[in-house]
């Protein structure tokens, strides 16, 4: 591989990718919540192999092995940082550091599904009516809902101070009110992606004059790794839906603003 400039030729795929050394002005610019493992990580992965500049943050106490080896990959362009979407002072500090910092992309991907294995025989009772443990709701509020809106008011200023100026929030189809959900189960992370499109929706309203384009999607069903060794029917592997969602995401214009998406662009019903 040879270093010319700000330009990388990869000799074994022929591709010419454009990169720029962290903190330069040019680079396009994406921040990843909850990038250490499943969609967070494959979307940190397809925008470094891309050449953009993705900071890439985790709430682990140290720094994951995912991400220290994806810094490794790409020690020009990818920056790991630490931030738990629950702890408002860990954003406001990652909001200091990167103060007058361009990020074209906003992306809330971290989000808190279940506290037990998927896979576990007594599947997440306490999200069951007849055994909910309401403690449970409010921590799903405070990371499904709260953490994003926060992580948007924080880091606003640098979406506006960017080229393309998107937020995109992945939510669920799990969040969905039109149509009646297929099994009464996951009861707090239903109604927290329910209100995360709300807080979605809300907020392009309020970002509609700063030309900001905010997105909410439905990934499709993802097979991650914290789905263990359970297979699904119908999920795809992530780079499947997380490469469909990028192409998504490079073709949306303003107009789109308010949007609940499908990865490969289409409506999702609310
Ligand atoms: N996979 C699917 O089929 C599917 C379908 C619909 C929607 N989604 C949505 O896609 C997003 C990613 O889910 P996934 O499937 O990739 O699940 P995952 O593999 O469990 O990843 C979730 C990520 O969120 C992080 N996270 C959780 N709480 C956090 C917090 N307080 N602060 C910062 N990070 C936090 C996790 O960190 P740790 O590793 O430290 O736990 C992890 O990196 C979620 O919003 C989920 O609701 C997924």
């Amino acid at each position: 591989m040879a270093i010319m400039g700000r330009m990388i030729l990869c000799a074994a795929t022929a591709t010419l990718l454009i990169t720029a050394p962290l903190g330069a002005a040019w680079a396009e610019t994406v921040l990843i919540t909850g990038s250490n493992q499943g969609i967070g990580l494959e979307f940190a992965k397809q925008y470094a192999a891309r050449g953009w500049k993705v900071i890439a943050t985790h709430r682990r106490a140290s720094v994951p092995q995912s991400l220290a080896e994806l810094q490794q990959q790409y020690p020009q362009n990818v920056q790991v940082e630490t931030m738990d979407v629950s702890d408002h002072a860990q954003i406001e500090a990652l909001a200091a550091k990167l103060e007058g910092e361009p990020i074209d992309i906003l992306l809330n991907n971290a989000g808190l599904i279940r506290y037990e294995p998927l896979d576990k025989p007594d599947n997440n009772m306490d999200q069951r009516f007849g055994t909910l443990d309401y403690k449970g709701l409010d921590q799903f509020i405070h990371v499904n809902v709260a953490g994003p809106l926060k992580v948007c008011e924080s880091f606003v200023e640098n979406v506006k101070a960017s080229q393309l100026k998107k937020m995109v929030t992945i939510s669920s189809a799990a969040g969905m009110v039109s149509m009646l959900p297929r099994g009464g189960d996951h009861y707090w992370y239903r109604i927290s992606k329910a209100a995360l499109n709300s807080a979605m929706r809300l907020m392009t309203v309020s970002l509609k004059d700063d030309g900001i384009t905010v997105v909410m999607f439905h990934p499709g069903g993802v097979q991650v790794e914290s789905f263990g060794d359970l297979k699904l029917p119908g999920f795809v592997p992530p780079e499947v839906a997380i490469g469909k969602m990028i192409t998504t995401i490079d073709g949306l214009t303003f107009e789109d603003s308010g949007r609940f998406l499908q990865n490969d662009g289409r409506d999702h019903p609310w």
